[in-house]
């Protein structure tokens, strides 16, 4: 079955929704989200959205905290360029009808955190990714030239590159035509045939055994680009956040905000030490990189399994009335968090790198975007400054659907596109294989390439992944119908691009670690 449309996105977050909304004003849009609308890295964002609000923040000083977090290897016009944009941005969330908390004198009641010099989170109580999500896809539901197909999933970009040329990454001759999705119902593979595809697929944390992402989060949109021989870059930082609750039988992690954190909650051991201003004078409030190393180190010098976050010195009922989602749900654990202490743990929550695109959001294969988590943009570094990532989400999701729409009219559909080949292929009769495959990959991720790296371990990893790597392409050969195995394959894709890159970067920097190379390169 052919389907054509002039814009496809891939993803229901952020970035998937808002581009959807914006070029529905130039042309037909279809959008696709491999399972419920709502689940969504976005959905289960809690701290905020940063951006510039009052005096006496300013540009200068959101730019500096996000170059400064990011240990300097950002792309410095993409930083002023999203925090310049980025307040108009959340006026359109604002429009859209997203609803910001207030203070009593109408102003927005901003809160702050880890490596933020000044108070600029918007937020909606500690669920602000839900209510984005909600009130985005509200206003995607009232579109008429929207199809939305749910429950589908995205197998592979369609792409062609100029025959008798040799195909490189970083090369303009490729061209995407759309992609092959499955429906995960119907079992029917669809060839969405669109002049523009936007990827916005999100994260990357299910690569790892302990995750605040929804399983969602399987990298698929980047191992897909990968595989069309697409730009992937920065892909070895990935950055764990400092405190999810330690509770090993839950996946995800449930996260206990940094706002929390900004709010003035304290980083203890299990000997009731305030041990963060030993590793920096910004103590519990210094970038996730510093905290999440620091607590890596004390959890491996005390023997422990987890560090304690105390919020029990600060009002009762503010506490409550700031973070209820936190509340109840620790609440729920048995820890009432207004009387007693938190454990917590790192977990891995968000990639830095990705899909390398330019300031319009325009990948290196010819029309096609990336924008959100899948997308690596220069903004963040070598570490993302906490509650940037939705603002990046949104603002590049406006500059691709500028920019996606200027040459949409003179651009035909691809007429000679083949279906998509699924003689041969059958459902693999041991399943168990892929489970087992799945749990490898995430013990190899963790064990070897975490928050600390060496030589050593990873040229591990590699080999262990190559292993699985083998196995998992024979399988995929035979039976590319199951989800389940198709999301494998990618994970294991991202999981090669993360350590093939930590690999290269014979230095520490940011949220890469590693002891053979314990300095910044020219420190
Ligand atoms: P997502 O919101 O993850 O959406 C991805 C979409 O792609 C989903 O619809 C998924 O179904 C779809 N998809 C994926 N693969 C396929 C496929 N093969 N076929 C079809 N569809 C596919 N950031 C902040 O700035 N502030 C915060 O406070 C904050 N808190 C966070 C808290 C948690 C617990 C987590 C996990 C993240 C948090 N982040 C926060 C990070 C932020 O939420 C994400 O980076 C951002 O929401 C990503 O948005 P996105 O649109 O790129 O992707
Ligand atoms: C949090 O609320 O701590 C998450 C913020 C983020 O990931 O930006």
């Amino acid at each position: 079955m052919k389907i054509y449309t002039d814009f496809l996105v891939l993803g229901s977050g952020i970035a998937g929704l808002s581009y959807a909304l914006k070029v529905a004003e130039y042309g037909s849009v279809t959008l696709i989200s491999k399972a419920e609308l709502r689940e969504t890295n976005t959905c289960y964002a809690q701290g905020g959205i940063a951006a510039v609000m009052y005096d006496p923040d300013d540009h200068e000083k959101h730019i500096a905290d996000t170059i400064n977090a990011g240990s300097g290897i950002n792309n410095p016009d993409i930083v002023r360029m999203v925090v310049e944009e980025g307040p108009a941005e959340i006026q359109q969330l604002i429009n859209w009808g997203v609803d910001f908390d207030k203070t009593d004198d109408g102003k927005y009641d901003l809160a702050r955190e880890g490596g933020h010099t000044e108070y600029r989170i918007l937020h909606h109580k500690d669920i602000t990714g839900r209510e984005i999500q909600y009130r985005l896809t509200d206003q995607l539901l009232k579109k008429k030239n929207i199809t939305i197909l749910e429950n589908h999933f995205a197998l592979d970009i369609i792409t062609q590159h100029h025959l008798g040329k040799e195909v490189k990454r970083n090369h303009k001759d490729t061209e995407c035509y759309g992609a092959y999705i499955l429906d995960l119902k119907t079992r029917e593979i669809k060839t969405v045939l669109a002049k523009k595809t936007m990827i916005a697929t999100g994260g990357i944390g299910s690569v790892y055994q302990t995750t605040t992402n929804p399983t969602v989060a399987t990298g698929d949109g980047i191992a897909m680009v990968y595989r069309a021989k697409g730009m992937i870059e920065n892909m070895e930082f990935m950055q764990f956040h400092p405190t999810s609750l330690f509770d090993p039988n839950t996946r995800p992690s449930f996260l206990i905000s940094e706002a929390m954190r900004g709010y003035g909650a304290i980083l203890k051991n299990r000997k009731g030490e305030d041990f963060m201003p030993k590793y920096d004078k910004r103590g519990s409030l210094a970038p996730r990189d510093i905290v999440a190393r620091a607590i890596d180190h004390e959890l491996k010098i005390h023997g422990d399994d987890f560090v304690y976050l105390d919020v029990t010195h600060k009002d009762a009922e503010k506490t409550k009335t700031h973070f209820p989602n936190i509340y109840r749900k620790c609440l729920e654990k048995g820890i009432d968090i207004t009387k007693e202490l938190i454990p917590v743990v790192p977990a891995a929550h968000y990639a830095c790198g990705g899909i390398k695109v330019n300031i319009d959001g325009q990948s290196t294969i010819n029309h096609l975007y990336a924008a959100g988590e899948a997308a690596s943009t220069g903004l963040h570094g070598a570490n993302r400054l906490a509650s940037n990532s939705l603002l990046e989400g949104i603002v590049f999701a406006n500059r691709a659907a500028k920019h996606s729409s200027i040459d949409l009219n003179s651009i035909e559909h691809k007429e000679d596109i083949p279906d998509w080949d699924k003689s041969g292929t059958t459902y693999p009769e041991e399943r168990v294989l892929i489970t087992q495959t799945y749990k490898e990959m995430q013990m190899i991720l963790n064990s070897y390439v975490g928050i600390v790296r060496s030589d050593l371990r990873l040229d591990r990893a590699l080999h262990r992944l190559e292993i699985i790597y083998n196995e998992t392409e024979e399988l995929y050969k035979k039976s590319t119908l199951l989800q389940s195995l198709c999301e494998l394959r990618n994970m294991i894709n991202v999981g090669y691009l993360i350590i093939k890159m930590a690999k290269a970067r014979k230095e520490s920097c940011g949220l890469h670690y590693t002891l053979d190379y314990p300095k910044k390169e020219g420190k």
